[in-house]
């Protein structure tokens, strides 16, 4: 092939399937949004903003993460701020994504549940018609609160559930282990929803088992840690579980010093079902696109490696049968 590695990845029909919305916040949305609804700011410009971008670990990260957040006050804003994802992920050829938001973020600051779930709502109805993009909405509790504050936050989603394919679990790793969520998971898996857990971020393999053995999760968010574990590595791969993998996350958080040194390329090697995400693009520095070209690049990646990356992410999405078999079709005609 003489196309380049960038023009082949743009045109790979993929999906996002690790990507919080309010981490789609760019400075420049969150200058507007706050002079909009007269919310004050601690800083004077987007170079200040960009400036305080720059993390020795994830909650160095949350800190600033949820103080932008801040801004965030009507429905308008939460359809603005998706639908301008949604524009990121067309431009980089991403036909799907499954995004988390983290309504407790919202309504502990007095917003109603409805304010993000209805904002959000909207800007991915208007991708769909606008854009051709389908997705899926993930409600993440917040693990550095406890289990009867994520209970409420389910209860609170009670309305939305028809339109909510699954739940989440965010924040701060280290010390909030996924066994303090178990009856809210269990509760989550009767309502119906898909699970999904971070772990094994910042978190020790120990958390990766706990996800799977009592929250009883479908996808694994990050899941890197993983690897320190030979028989969790073995059971994850026995169970063709996806790992939603975030190489630039991991390198702003420094979950990884050097892109060369990410594993990702280890993992498909182990046969892992391993996807590539963005995570949080605007605090992280590159979206869909960005992340797997960069990624490429570091771990010098097959196009055999990007292929399986593409399918990983739709047979590991909450799609039903037929539209996956639909994008695995059109993976293999286009890399035929
Ligand atoms: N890890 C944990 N919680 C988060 C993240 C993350 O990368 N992004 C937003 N909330
Ligand atoms: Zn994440």
């Amino acid at each position: 092939m003489t196309d380049t590695l960038e023009a082949f990845i743009a045109g790979l029909p993929k999906a996002e399937l690790h990507l919080h919305i309010e981490g789609s916040l760019e400075p420049e949305q969150m200058f507007e949004f706050g002079r909009r609804n007269r919310v004050d700011m601690p800083f004077n410009s987007v170079e200040e903003v960009r400036a305080a971008y720059a993390f020795s670990n994830l909650q160095d990260f949350l800190d600033i993460y949820y103080q932008g957040a801040g801004v965030l006050q009507t429905e308008r804003d939460f359809q603005e701020m998706a639908m301008a994802y949604f524009r990121r992920l067309h431009a980089d050829g991403g036909l799907h994504a499954e995004i988390f938001f983290d309504p407790q973020t919202h309504t502990d600051r007095g917003l109603p549940f409805s304010i993000a779930a209805d904002g959000l709502l909207a800007g991915m109805k208007q991708a769909e018609t606008e854009l051709g993009i389908t997705s899926g909405l993930i409600l993440c509790f917040l693990r550095h609160l406890d289990e009867d504050a994520a209970m409420a936050t389910l209860k609170a989603a009670e309305p939305w559930l028809d339109r909510i394919v699954g739940v989440g679990l965010d924040s701060s790793e280290v010390g909030h282990p996924p066994s303090k969520f178990a009856r809210v998971f269990k509760a989550s898996k009767e309502r119906g929803l898909a699970l999904c857990a971070h772990a094994g971020e910042e978190g020790p393999p120990a958390y990766v088992w706990e996800a799977l053995d009592l929250l009883k999760v479908d996808r694994i968010d990050h899941g890197n840690r993983a690897l320190e574990d030979e028989a969790l590595t073995q059971r994850l791969v026995a169970s063709g579980m996806t790992l939603t993998v975030c190489p630039l996350s991991n390198l702003k958080l420094r979950v990884v010093e050097d892109l060369r040194a990410h594993p990702l390329k280890r993992m498909l090697d182990l046969g892992l079902k391993a996807t590539c995400n963005s995570d949080d693009p605007a605090y992280f520095g590159g979206y869909l696109g960005e992340n797997f070209v960069r990624t490429a690049k570091a771990l010098d990646l097959s196009r055999a490696d990007l292929v399986t990356l593409a399918k990983n992410s739709f047979t590991g999405s909450f799609l039903d049968e037929e539209r996956v078999a639909h994008h695995l079709t059109a993976i293999d005609a286009y890399a035929a």
